[in-house]
């Protein structure tokens, strides 16, 4: 895992998104898999500014969102449908025939996982999946225990989860409680992995499923058996690492260590 401390959210947003932009000007039809969240909000800010001032072109671009909540249809405003035309799609060239968000408003969530599954397939597999990280660890709605094996498929909240996206909702009763989520292997299957985490809330369990042990309790710690994952933070998210000196050194070496991988 490639870790890249930053100095604030500002920074993490701009670093993301110069990552995610160079991977596009690499392959213009960049299979992304994108993120919803209050983390990748500057990201996509920054893209957008990408995309106005330098011509960033995501018209071959396309996007396969990680997880929507059971029960919202695209238009309300809690859904992920909802945030991502919001915060993203509408603000940028890309085509909505390549945009994928999982539906939540479904008869059968269980065949819509399936038939997810193979559009991703069909699309060649996700090029770049980006991730944010939930205070139990979890990523897309993968909850602690869920298997790293696992598809596409309906999840159960974690209480945890239902309380921290209660900030977005009335009541916390109105929170949904199952999702529709890529499952681990799914996300794993993807060639390159980019998590951002931001903020002191974050810190513990940045720290976990970086230098803890790979646990189906903390989802996240999946990443250390991909083989091109990076991690980007702010310094409070970084607070707890033991190993910071090091990673920083690497980020400021990298020249050196790109000579030798190849990469
Ligand atoms: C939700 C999403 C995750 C996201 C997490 C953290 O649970 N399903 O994909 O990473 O929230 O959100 P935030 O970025 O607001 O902390």
């Amino acid at each position: 895992m490639e870790i890249i401390i930053t100095s604030d959210y500002e920074d993490m947003s701009r670093v993301s998104a110069e990552y995610i932009a160079r991977e596009i000007k690499n392959k213009h039809d960049l299979v992304l898999g994108l993120a919803t969240g209050d983390t990748p909000i500057g990201t996509y800010k920054h893209l957008i500014n990408l995309h106005n001032e330098e011509g960033l072109d995501f018209s071959k671009v396309k996007s396969f969102n990680l997880d929507e909540y059971v029960g919202l249809a695209p238009l309300h405003v809690n859904s992920y449908n909802y945030f991502m035309r919001e915060n993203f799609f509408k603000h940028v060239n890309i085509n909505q025939e390549n945009v994928f968000v999982p539906q939540g408003h479904i008869d059968d969530p269980e065949q819509f996982s399936f038939w997810y599954e193979s559009q991703i397939q069909k699309a060649g597999g996700i090029d770049l999946q980006v991730l944010g990280i939930g205070r139990d660890g979890h990523i897309g709605f993968n909850e602690p225990g869920s298997s790293f094996a696992s598809r596409t498929r309906v999840k159960a909240l974690y209480k945890q989860t239902i309380e921290d996206n209660a900030r977005f909702f009335n009541h916390i009763d109105e929170v949904p409680r199952f999702a529709v989520t890529m499952g681990i292997g799914t996300i794993l299957e993807s060639r390159k992995i980019l998590l951002i985490a931001n903020g002191r809330s974050k810190a513990d369990v940045v720290a976990q499923f970086i230098e803890g042990p790979v646990t189906s309790q903390v989802t996240a710690s999946a990443l250390q058996l991909h083989c091109y994952a990076t991690v980007i933070l702010d310094e409070d998210a970084a607070s707890k690492l033991t190993r910071k000196e090091y990673y920083n050194w690497v980020r400021d070496n990298k020249h050196m260590v790109q000579k030798r991988v190849g990469r």
